[in-house]
């Protein structure tokens, strides 16, 4: 799965197709301006799959957290250093990328669904461990359940793949990691093309 997405990326005009403007949404930025809403000046963020950049790495650039993104894709990985030329770029995977230190805040939008879901569940157990004790985790996950690995040809121009639980499935995941939910909102009640639940949750407690 790794391989397609990463050549569809490679491929594709992500960047041109979904990410033209720097502005966030009045409900991006309920989750994000939310998320920088919390964090302490200087804070440090990671990105796990953070493509191109903008704009959510840019607006959190811009609002003086120190961010680290990291990306399979070497174009993404290009352009993000190109667009917010104040953090720090990355390419890897993130599924095993060990930062130097526990971070305030992960973030992963738009991401986790391009990993088998029988690894998110592992993978929300590492975004806890990598996050401080009252630390966030800003992620965005499906609302519907995917049949298994769901393979699109002529995405973008490229051919990429998606696995996915549904809603109540990963909220349940989220809880069972040890993170509290602060914030969820599925991204389609408020007008987005978009169908994926943006979940804002702080880490609470030690490690379950
Ligand atoms: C839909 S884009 C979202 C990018 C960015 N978060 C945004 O919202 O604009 C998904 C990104 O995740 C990256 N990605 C997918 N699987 C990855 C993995 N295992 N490790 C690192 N990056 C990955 C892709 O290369 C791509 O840049």
């Amino acid at each position: 799965m790794r391989t397609i997405v990463r050549n569809g990326y490679e491929l594709a005009d992500y960047q041109g197709a979904y990410r033209v403007s720097a502005e966030l949404s009045p409900f991006e930025r309920r989750f994000v301006g939310g998320l920088a809403a919390m964090l302490a000046p200087g804070a440090e963020i990671l990105d796990w799959g953070c493509g191109p950049g903008v704009p959510y790495d840019l607006h959190l650039a811009w609002s003086g957290f120190r961010l680290t993104g990291v990306d399979i894709c070497a174009k993404h990985i290009a352009a993000a250093k190109r667009n917010v030329p104040a953090a720090a770029f990355i390419e890897g995977d993130f599924t095993s990328h060990q930062p130097p230190g526990p971070v305030d805040a992960l973030v992963c939008l738009y991401a986790l669904f391009h990993v088998p879901r029988e690894e998110h569940s592992a993978l929300l157990a590492r975004a806890y461990r990598l996050v401080k004790p009252g630390g966030f985790l800003l992620i965005t996950v499906g609302v519907h359940r995917t049949a298994g690995v769901e393979i699109e040809r002529g995405w973008c121009g490229a051919t990429m793949a998606w696995s996915s639980f549904d809603a109540e499935t990963n909220l349940r995941m989220i809880a069972g990691a040890g993170f509290g939910v602060v914030l969820s909102a599925d991204e389609a009640d408020w007008g987005s093309n978009e169908h994926q639940l943006w979940v804002l949750a702080e880490r609470r407690g030690a490690v379950p």
